[in-house]
């Protein structure tokens, strides 16, 4: 397998695309527009030579990109493209990483599973959508598996691969290899469970640092300076929320607690997410981005 396609360049998918080019493969990267794929590219070049500035990489800059093909997918009338179509009919494995609503996924899926070969693995890069639902859009739900990377992807070790209710192992096995060759250290999640592991956990954290704040018995700066002094974590919680996306994260919230998932929301989560104050890319979050 040299090949690999990923729908979706925004946050997520560019950094996916980067980490699979500087591991060797061919890249179709696809996304809605021309002007996100162009932005895509811009930032995978920024990356890129940051890594190659520190030695971190084993080739130039200018050979990765060579390798990174893009792709529009969808026209002006909403439809899937035919290019989209044709390069999918030459996958073998596809990872998606688009917004995070269910049907979006579900519709790009079938069509993946029309045009794609029936070898193809069809991987998700999720954060808290159960695999299983969207495998259930396909009829090869034994090659649907979750791919979960985090952000951002060229940095972080880690990636979850999620077992749905009916990936086979072959997949599993596949996904954990490709991640292996990607550098990364994959953990297999077997039960596809709402947030999987780490925003399970990153989840109550996040909550109970929001209550905290929003009970007056801490600060924003108070409880992030503990977390990063004492517990070590690369970053406090709020930072990691104005870094990831306050949206992103309301988004895995509300996903987890549709299924069952109890954990009492924290209320500013909420009114930081109804006023658009989503973190570093709006300018303010729960810090402020002169
Ligand atoms: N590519 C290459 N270099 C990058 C980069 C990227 N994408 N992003 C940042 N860098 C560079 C910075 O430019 C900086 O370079 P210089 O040394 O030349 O200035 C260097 O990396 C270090 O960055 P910073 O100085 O800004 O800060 P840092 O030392 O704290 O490192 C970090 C940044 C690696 C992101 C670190 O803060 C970290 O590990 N944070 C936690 C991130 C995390 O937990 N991510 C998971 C989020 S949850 C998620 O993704 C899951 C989900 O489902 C929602």
């Amino acid at each position: 397998m040299r090949k690999i396609t990923v729908v979706g360049a925004g946050t997520m998918g560019h950094g996916i695309a980067e980490v699979a080019a500087i591991a060797g493969y061919e890249v179709w990267l696809a996304d809605i527009s021309e002007d996100i794929l162009r932005n895509a590219l811009k930032r995978i070049r920024w990356s890129l030579d940051k890594l190659y500035e520190k030695g971190q990489l084993r080739e130039h800059p200018d050979k990765i990109m060579e390798r990174i093909k893009t792709v529009v997918s969808i026209d002006k009338n909403g439809n899937y493209t035919e290019d989209f179509a044709r390069v999918l009919s030459e996958t073998n494995f596809m990872i998606e990483a688009i917004p995070e609503k269910l049907e979006l996924k579900q519709q790009l899926f079938r069509f993946a599973d029309e045009k794609a070969p029936d070898h193809a693995i069809l991987a998700t890069n999720t954060s808290s959508l159960p695999i299983t639902e969207i495998a259930a859009a396909t009829k090869r739900p034994e090659r649907v598996v979750g791919m979960h990377f985090f952000n951002p992807p060229p940095l972080m070790p880690l990636v979850e691969v999620i077992k749905g209710e009916k990936t086979s192992d072959e997949t599993v096995r596949v996904t954990v290899e490709l991640a292996k060759r990607f550098g990364k250290q994959p953990v297999v999640v077997n039960k596809d469970v709402p947030g999987f592991i780490v925003n399970r956990i990153l989840a109550r954290v996040l909550n109970e640092a929001c209550h905290m704040v929003a009970r007056g018995e801490a600060s924003v700066v108070e409880v992030d300076s503990a977390l990063k002094y004492k517990l070590g974590l690369p970053m406090g919680a709020f930072e990691l929320a104005d870094y990831s996306g306050i949206d992103v994260f309301y988004y895995v919230f509300q996903a987890m607690a549709q299924r069952g998932f109890r954990a009492h929301p924290c209320p500013l989560f909420k009114e930081k997410f109804e006023k658009g104050e989503l973190g570093v890319k709006t300018g303010k979050g729960f810090y402020e981005y002169p």
